[in-house]
C-alpha cells in the first residue's frame, strides 16, 4: 500500500505550487465551499492510477488546492463510500495520501441523520466520538510500519481543541446573526446503502449516538493511524429513521446539506482561519 501511496503523492506534488497543512473532506450536498479558494491547482480522482472514484450524485470527484485568503488548502470535493463497493482501504486512501503530503489538521464534513431528539434539523453537530458499525477495519491487512502504529489509542480522536475552537466560533456566528446551531454527539457510521431501519436507530439510540451516516468514521480511524488531528462536523440533514413522519431520501439529504450554504461556508471559513492561527502560535 505504502508503494502507491507513494506513487499518488509524487503525482500530486508534480501538480501543486503550495504546500497545505489543513485538508478539509466535503461531504454530501456540502461541496460548494471549494469554491471559496483560489486555485492553485485541480486534480480528478480519475486522473490518479487506481484512485478510488465516486459515484454518489452530488459527490465531485477531485482535489482542489488553494487559498482560502492566504492559507492554502487541501480540498477533497467527494469522497467515496464503502458502500460503492470499494474496499475500507481504499476508501480512506485519500487520508494516507494527505499525511504523506504534509497535513496536518483534518476537517472532516458529512450529512448524517440526527438520532438525538434534543437535536433539530439543520443543526450542525461536531463529533466527540464514534462507532464504526461496518464490521471493517481500513487498517485490517499487512502491516507497514509507514503507515503508523500497528496497534493505536482511539480515545481521542476527535480533538478536544478543535471542537472548542469550532465551538466558539459557532456561537461568534450565531451571535452575528448567522444560522449556525451547534450541537456535540457521538457519530455511528453503518455501511449503508440502505438507511437504517428504526429499530437500528433505537440501538443507536441505547448506544448513546447522536448522528448516524455512512462515512467518516473509518477515515477517522486511518487518521488517528497516522496522527492527523481530527475535527468532525456533521450537518444534521434529517431526523433518522422512525423518528419523523417522513420517509428518507438521498435527494432531500443533498437539499437540506445545500440549504445553508452561505452560513455553513463562512463557519468552514472561520474554524479554518482559527485554526491557522492556533497552529501558526
Ligand atoms: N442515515 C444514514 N446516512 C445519512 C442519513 C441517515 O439518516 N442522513 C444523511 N446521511
Amino acid at each position: 500500500m505504502i508503494g502507491q501511496i507513494n506513487i499518488i503523492t509524487n503525482l500530486i506534488l508534480r501538480q501543486i505550487s503550495i504546500k497545505p497543512k489543513i485538508a478539509v473532506v466535503l461531504g454530501s450536498g456540502l461541496g460548494d465551499f471549494a469554491n471559496e479558494l483560489t486555485i492553485d491547482s485541480i486534480i480528478p480522482y480519475n486522473s490518479l492510477p487506481d484512485f478510488p472514484i465516486s459515484t454518489v450524485q452530488g459527490h465531485k470527484g477531485r482535489f482542489v488546492f488553494g487559498y482560502l485568503n492566504s492559507i492554502p488548502l487541501m480540498v477533497m470535493q467527494g469522497r467515496v463510500h464503502y458502500y460503492e463497493g470499494y474496499t475500507m482501504q481504499e476508501v480512506t486512501l485519500p487520508i494516507r495520501v494527505m499525511k504523506r503530503l504534509g497535513i496536518e489538521t483534518l476537517i472532516l464534513t458529512n450529512s448524517a441523520g440526527c438520532v438525538n431528539k434534543k437535536f433539530k434539523v439543520g443543526d450542525y453537530m461536531f463529533i466527540t466520538d464514534h462507532i464504526n458499525f461496518t464490521g471493517q477495519n481500513p487498517c485490517l491487512g499487512i502491516y507497514e510500519d509507514e503507515l503508523g502504529e500497528r496497534f493505536f489509542d482511539m480515545t481521542n480522536v476527535y480533538d478536544e481543541e478543535l471542537i472548542k475552537l469550532a465551538e466558539n466560533t459557532g456561537k461568534k456566528l450565531l451571535a452575528a446573526g448567522r444560522n449556525i446551531h451547534t450541537q456535540k454527539g457521538v457519530y455511528m457510521q453503518f455501511s449503508g446503502p440502505s438507511y437504517e431501519t428504526p429499530a437500528e436507530i433505537r440501538m443507536a439510540e441505547m448506544f448513546g449516538v447522536s448522528a448516524v451516516g455512512m462515512s467518516t468514521a473509518c477515515e477517522a480511524i486511518v487518521a488517528a493511524q497516522c496522527k492527523l488531528k481530527v475535527l468532525g462536523i456533521s450537518t444534521l440533514t434529517n431526523m433518522a429513521a422512525g423518528l419523523s413522519d417522513s420517509k428518507l431520501n438521498h435527494l432531500e439529504v443533498e437539499q437540506v446539506a445545500g440549504k445553508n450554504k452561505e452560513d455553513y461556508n463562512v463557519f468552514i471559513k472561520e474554524i479554518i482561519k482559527q485554526i491557522n492561527q492556533l497552529s501558526n502560535k
